[in-house]
């Protein structure tokens, strides 16, 4: 058994080492859209009133977002992040919203988004400014958690720019309270290991305690590089961070940018299938109103949202790297298993891998039933321990698959009453 396997066992014994946040939420990783990526800190709605930061943009977001079948697939949570506030509080010390950008203020755009069917997220900072320059929440915690729940806000992405770093546990777990004490159900989204990890590292139990998802590595950019990196750290942190993930608390590798210009298709599908491999939330910075017709099929899939949604809410693992190929698992309730096998070489082909070696492949014994999900849907049938089946995956692409244990004689009865060839 390779340490990998040994540890997704071991996982799946012993689940979470720690309670989550008991707020009741995010019991599965969080789906919705967020604007950084996409749209960063455009503030110049003169010259580009379509993409600035402004209340048209989440409202227009929303729009489309039931429309198309955006919220149907179970996005849910429509998020703004930094630029949105003006440079000044007000005179009784709280955040308000630019008045130009967002003339009707956000309680208008929360009920606005509310009478969507779909949730409202901000964006604030832990430190004395947020990472743009906007107002930082330090010494204002309880004064901004009050006034997001007044407005009618479900969740908070809290930055960690300009903060003293052996403060930010305390900045960070103070806001915890401070959300808690309003008695509003408000999503609590941290960045806290992120900023942690260049001075120590970040004590995930009490992370766990205070956060419902927490950004650990740099921002994803539009770009394949970006979206390795963050596999590529993901994978050598699991150890430490896996055991972490669960219902109530996840790991956030950050924003999928399917749909934008950086990613051909089939890394778009790359990040998808990791993604939800990671129990990942699930937080979308593209342009809705605007986005190519694979790319949305791609990020409405039913089968890979079912795998980031599943309930036994486990994290997968990379359990092998061998030659240019990486295959990622994670385990399902059933006793499935999903699996990702990413062709990391970026000349040539399209290459096979032998699914009989991917390390959980033992969960087949004594026959398994196979379907592929990406790059298209296959049902592969009833397989065996030592099946030859090759997978062909394109380079920087992912096969993605779910594996079923079925009992042998179950397969008999089942050949019996619907007259399958027996493969036996
Ligand atoms: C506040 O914390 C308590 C105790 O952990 C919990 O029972 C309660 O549901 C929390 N309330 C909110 C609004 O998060
Ligand atoms: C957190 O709250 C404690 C108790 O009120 C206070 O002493 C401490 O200064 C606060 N820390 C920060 C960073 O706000
Ligand atoms: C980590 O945090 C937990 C929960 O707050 C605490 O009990 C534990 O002592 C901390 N561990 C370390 C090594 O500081
Ligand atoms: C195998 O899985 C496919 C897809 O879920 C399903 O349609 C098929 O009935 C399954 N076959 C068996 C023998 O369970
Ligand atoms: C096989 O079929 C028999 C009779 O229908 C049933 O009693 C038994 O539980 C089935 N076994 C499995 C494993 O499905």
């Amino acid at each position: 058994m390779s340490a990998g396997v040994f540890l997704l066992a071991l996982v799946v014994l012993i689940g979470p080492a720690t309670e989550a946040l008991d707020n009741g939420l995010a019991l599965k990783p969080t789906m919705g859209w967020l604007h950084w990526e996409r749209f960063m800190c455009n503030i110049d709605c003169d010259k580009d009133p379509d993409n600035c930061i402004s209340e048209r943009l989440y409202m227009q977001m929303a729009d489309v977002m039931v429309k198309e079948g955006w919220k149907e697939a179970g996005y849910e949570y429509v998020c703004i992040d930094d630029c949105w506030p003006s440079h000044q509080r007000d005179a009784q010390g709280r955040l308000q919203a630019d008045p130009k950008r967002f003339p009707g203020g956000i309680k208008k755009l929360a009920d606005y988004v509310h009478s969507k069917g779909l949730k409202l997220g901000i964006y604030a900072d832990v430190g004395k400014n947020t990472c743009a320059g906007y107002p930082g929440s330090l010494g204002y915690y309880e004064t901004d958690a009050q006034t997001f729940a007044d407005w009618g806000v479900d969740l908070l992405k809290f930055d960690g720019c300009y903060m003293d770093r052996t403060l930010l546990g305390e900045g960070y777990i103070n806001m915890s309270h401070a959300l808690n004490k309003t008695r509003r159900s408000i999503l609590y989204s941290c960045e806290w290991p992120l900023y942690e990890w260049p001075i120590r590292q970040p004590n995930y139990t009490a992370i766990r305690e205070t956060c419902n998802h927490w950004r650990n590595f740099d921002d994803v950019f539009d770009s394949w590089s970006s979206v390795k990196s963050i596999l590529d750290w993901t994978a050598s942190h699991q150890d430490i961070i896996v055991p972490s993930a669960g219902p109530g608390g996840w790991n956030d590798p950050d924003m999928l940018v399917i749909g934008n210009f950086g990613l051909s298709h089939d890394q778009q599908e790359s990040q998808m299938a990791l993604w939800a491999i990671m129990a990942a939330p699930l937080l979308m910075s593209n342009d809705l109103r605007d986005i190519c017709p694979r790319s949305k099929e791609l990020l409405q899939n039913r089968r890979i949202i079912a795998i980031s949604q599943d309930p036994l809410g486990k994290q997968g693992y990379r359990t092998l790297k061998v030659d240019s190929f990486e295959v990622w698992e994670r385990p399902l309730s059933k006793n499935q298993l999903a699996i990702a096998i990413l062709n990391k070489q970026e000349i040539g082909g399209p290459r096979g891998y032998v699914i009989g070696a991917v390390p959980g492949w033992k969960t087949c014994d004594p026959l398994c039933n196979v379907t592929q999900i990406l790059p298209q849907y296959k049902e592969m049938g009833i397989q065996t321990p030592h099946s030859s089946l090759v997978i062909s995956v394109n380079p920087s692409g992912t096969a993605l698959l779910t594996v079923t244990p079925i009992s042998k004689l179950h397969w008999q009865n089942m050949s019996v009453k619907h007259k399958h060839p027996t493969i036996l």
